[in-house]
């Protein structure tokens, strides 16, 4: 998957201000799938969905849609030592919660991010077109990137291609 270079200025253009702050660097910190860091997967959701909706002309709220698949698995710890069994269910309300506090998101990008995890949060059916598009996206990057501890993809950098 490549951006145009359009495509690729406005994708900065709107996702530097959160991608640089410093709290949002923690995600760093934490491995979310194979070696993948928490940052490159949110980064590469990100990718994917501002690539998918250009590419087939679907008309969203990009900054929104941008900023909710960056942030949409800001939780802040490492789910594979964290302890919480049930993480898959209550990780989207922590990332909803924290980015509220941390980057005062709007209520739309609140909505998205509480329900990526649909359907196995059954109750928080994505309601809006930027929501549902997350909620594939993320699962289609968190296929792939789980399929790279088998050796598939291994060649592939996620945010780039
Ligand atoms: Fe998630
Ligand atoms: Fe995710």
């Amino acid at each position: 998957m490549t951006l145009t270079e359009e495509d690729e200025r406005e994708f900065n253009r709107i996702i530097e201000p959160i991608a640089t702050d410093p709290k949002a660097l923690e995600m760093k910190k934490y491995t979310q799938h194979s070696h993948i860091t928490t940052y490159d997967h949110c980064m590469d959701v990100a990718r994917h969905c501002f690539y998918f909706v250009r590419r087939h002309g679907i008309k969203v709220d990009e900054t929104s849609l941008i900023t909710a698949a960056f942030l949409h698995d800001y939780y802040l710890y490492d789910w594979h030592t964290h302890g919480d069994k049930l993480h898959g269910y209550h990780h989207a309300k922590i990332a909803m919660a924290n980015a509220t506090r941390d980057f005062h998101i709007t209520e739309l990008e609140s909505e998205i991010i509480d329900s990526h995890m649909w359907p196995l949060n059954l109750t928080h059916v994505p309601s809006t077109r930027e929501a549902l598009l997350l909620c594939m996206v993320d699962k289609f990057c968190s296929t792939r990137e789980t399929l790279m501890k088998y050796g598939l993809f291994k060649d592939k950098d996620p945010v780039n291609n």
